[in-house]
């Protein structure tokens, strides 16, 4: 069985940030309250005119370049996303030309917030049995298009975004093979539609639909869920959380992040933390954090890496990638 490694890493945040004191000039909100309840400060926010794929393409070509690759070697795209610039064609195909990748073929996933994680573990598959042999991994999300701007329970809390990875599948002679993607675990759980959903889309009621949450409802889950996930990657792979030299949660909140901190011991020094700056990108929140972290000299080649995630669907998802 081949392995999947990283090669490249990307991201791209729109040049609109969006302070808390922003927002509450127009709804009815504090800084005070949005950090206290969520750590976030800011968030990038689409310009009129700008799509997903547009974002998803930016990072792309960062990661491409961080490779040293060239798009045509590119031969699978996969793109997480619950914002696609339409419902079709896939914004994986829009992001295909944007880049000029001719030789790949190219869908999308959606899992919501896990949905990197769900995009990675199937781009693995891919790769693994040498199906494909590069593939460019994506998680983009235009959260501000679908959030109703009235609901201050909801549109505190996200931001626009995308980060990309470049994977290649190596056989075992290959000096990297230790490397790479050593497991993903995805679960869903299709009864809890009440708890986060968008309200209608443009094929049910010809008009595009908004974020709806029982947010402290999913708090719960959250922390049980990315519990689950989080030893079941640890176990899976014989190791404790010792073993592992970074976390790159999904960013939805710092309470949870600070939770499963606790809960399992893992110093926050180890947790890779963007919330406070990205807010909730959606799909975009893990490859922002491995872009942010790559960038800056935090995770270094080699590295043990676990990724978790919870979001809609109910979905949720971990993985081990030694970077
Ligand atoms: O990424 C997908 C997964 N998403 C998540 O994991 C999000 C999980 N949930 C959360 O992060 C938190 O539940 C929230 C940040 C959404 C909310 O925090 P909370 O501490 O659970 O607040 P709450 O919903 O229990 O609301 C507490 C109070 C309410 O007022 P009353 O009823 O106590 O008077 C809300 O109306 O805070 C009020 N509130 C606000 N106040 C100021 C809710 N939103 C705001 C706001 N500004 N933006």
């Amino acid at each position: 069985m081949r392995r999947s490694i990283v090669r490249g890493v990307g991201g791209y945040l729109p040049s609109n940030c969006v302070t808390n004191a922003d927002i509450a000039k127009s709804l009815d909100t504090t800084d005070e309250w949005i950090v206290e309840r969520t750590g976030m400060k800011q968030r990038h926010v689409l310009a009129d005119g700008q799509n997903t794929s547009d974002m998803a393409a930016e990072a792309a070509k960062i990661a491409l370049a961080n490779a040293g690759i060239d798009a045509a070697s590119i031969d699978l795209i996969v793109v997480a996303t619950v914002t696609p610039d339409n419902p079709f064609p896939a914004t994986a195909a829009r992001v295909q030309a944007k880049i000029g990748a001719t030789n790949a073929f190219a869908f999308d996933v959606n899992a919501v917030c896990s949905g990197f994680i769900y995009a990675l573990s199937v781009a693995d598959q891919y790769l693994k049995t040498g199906m494909a042999k590069r593939a460019l991994v994506i998680g983009a999300d235009a959260m501000s298009k679908i959030l109703d701007w009235n609901d201050r329970s909801t549109a505190v809390l996200f931001g626009d975004g995308a980060g990309a990875l470049v994977l290649e599948g190596v056989d075992e002679s290959h000096a990297d093979y230790n490397r790479g993607i050593h497991s993903a675990h995805l679960f869903s759980d299709g009864g809890c539609y009440d708890l986060l959903y968008v309200d209608t889309t443009p094929a049910c009621a010809k008009q595009p639909g908004h974020v709806r949450m029982q947010g402290r409802e999913i708090f719960k889950f959250a922390i049980k869920l990315i519990g689950e996930a989080v030893e079941t990657v640890l176990k899976s792979n014989n190791m404790t959380v010792n073993d592992i030299d970074w976390f790159v949660p999904h960013q939805a909140n710092l309470r949870i992040i600070e939770g499963i901190s606790v809960h399992f011991k893992i110093p926050m020094e180890k947790m890779v933390v963007t919330v406070d700056k990205h807010s909730n990108t959606s799909a975009a929140t893990i490859p922002l954090a491995l872009w942010e972290a790559a960038r800056d000299g935090r995770i270094q080649k080699g590295q043990k890496v676990v990724l978790e995630a919870m979001g809609g669907g109910l979905t949720w998802a971990s993985a081990l990638v030694k970077w």
